[in-house]
């Protein structure tokens, strides 16, 4: 299979063409939200020219909009490899989460007992202990190992039960990139009689995801995390959403999508999908004739190979800094078992000290906690956090080397500052 052509690639995000003082931005901050392809754009730009309207109307321009509606969902549906009508579309993975959560919880009964993980964002674990409140049911908290910022199976059957009725897991941790085995859990979720609702917002722009393989019953992720608009979505299995109960105005057809929707992102999504898609066919070696769905997953592999050899670039020269603390999974035996996003500590340097200073520069990282509070706190680096290094498949070596010499003066100058 042939590499990225990464130049080629960035050509097609206008936004990496930005400066700052004369020096061209790097963008880290990927996993805050990554920079949006050319087609993006033009898609939301061409909702606003030729489709203007709200929905349900008898008119081209509201009938372009339900397609658009329409279109999104199923482009979303191949990306988790589910289908269309198990698609909520929404402003984002929070809201979505909390609005479905009262639905999920309330088919609950007092007594009833939900997992959450400390390793998770709190937008997969506030909306649960919400919920659960409202129904007097019990949350139980799956608790990471902090050598290497891993839940280990072990902990899981420690707080599952027969009781329990939701495990609620991120496939991947924002903070620290960890991958967590979504398939094993949902074997044990399910034996226990519970569903499981994954939180994918951080797996989805870096690893191909099937949520029917997993098994997941329930599956969020945002497409402004793999460069597309302020959209959120979740699969829910189509079963399972016909049982619950709802949460909305009389006449409206969607069970779980209420109000007027952001069109414009979703036409911005779907051109997200097809970006990916079109990595697959580019240089993912799939074949002419291949579905969406297969052409994703080969984007997405493509993305996941060159992303994984520039982080073993990133790691190699973070190791090498003097006073740089690595969180999670270090070694390189565990590549596989991690995203390319490196959460890191500078001694004697703040997180928001040593963002600032790489910001001045036009490098461009996340500093604190990024929602992922409980684990930062189980870290002991509330509330200041760590520095995030978020990479995705737009950014260069040559990126990674001036980040790296940043932060190596930025390290220097710590260390040598007295206590
Ligand atoms: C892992 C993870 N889950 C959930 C969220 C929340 O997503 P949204 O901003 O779409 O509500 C984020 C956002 O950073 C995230 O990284």
């Amino acid at each position: 299979m042939p590499g990225l052509d990464v130049a080629a690639i960035r050509a097609r995000f206008p936004a990496l063409a930005q400066t700052h003082d004369g020096q061209p931005m790097a963008f880290f901050d990927g996993p805050g939200g990554t920079q949006v392809p050319d087609t993006v754009i033009e898609a939301v730009v061409r909702y606003y020219r030729e489709s203007n309207a709200n929905h349900g109307g008898a008119f081209p321009t509201s009938e372009r909009s339900d397609a658009i509606v329409h279109d999104a969902a199923a482009a979303l549906a191949d990306l988790l490899g589910v289908d269309g009508d198990e698609l909520t579309l929404g402003p984002n993975m929070t809201t979505l989460t909390f609005h479905l959560s009262r639905s999920i919880v309330g088919s609950m009964r007092p007594g009833d007992e939900i997992v959450v993980s400390g390793l998770d964002h709190q937008a997969n674990v506030d909306p649960w202990i919400a919920a659960a409140r409202d129904n007097e049911v019990l949350v139980r908290t799956w608790e990471p190992e902090l050598a290497d910022c891993t839940l280990r199976l072990e902990g899981l059957d420690a707080v599952l039960n027969e009781r329990t009725r939701l495990v609620a897991l991120g496939w991947a941790s924002n903070a620290v990139g960890t991958i967590n085995p979504v398939a094993e859990v949902a074997k044990r979720a399910h034996a226990a009689g519970a569903w499981l609702f994954v939180d994918a917002v951080h797996a989805a722009p870096h690893l191909p995801l099937d949520a029917r393989a997993v098994d997941a019953d329930f599956v969020a992720c945002s497409t402004y995390k793999f460069f597309g608009p302020h959209v959120g979505a979740v699969y829910g299995r189509r079963e399972i959403l016909a049982s619950l109960p709802t949460y909305k105005v009389r006449p409206a057809e969607h069970r779980f999508e209420t109000g007027t929707g952001n069109f414009e992102g979703y036409a911005g999504a779907a051109a997200a999908v097809e970006y990916i898609a079109g990595l697959g066919s580019a240089y993912g070696g799939a074949r002419a004739g291949s579905t969406r769905r297969e052409r994703i997953v080969a984007g997405m592999t493509a993305i996941r190979a060159s992303e994984l050899e520039l982080y073993r670039h990133l790691a190699a020269r973070l190791h090498a800094i003097r006073g740089v603390r690595l969180y999670g999974l270090t070694s390189e035996a565990d590549l596989a078992r991690r995203t390319p996003t490196a959460a890191i500590t500078i001694e004697g340097v703040a997180p928001r000290e040593a963002a600032t200073m790489l910001g001045r520069k036009g490098i461009a990282v996340w500093d604190g906690d990024f929602y992922a509070t409980g684990l930062i706190e189980r870290l002991g680096l509330a509330p200041d956090g760590v520095i995030r290094i978020g990479l995705t498949h737009y950014n260069t070596r040559a990126e990674v080397d001036r980040l790296a010499d940043e932060l190596e003066a930025i390290a220097t100058s710590g260390t040598s500052r007295p206590a």
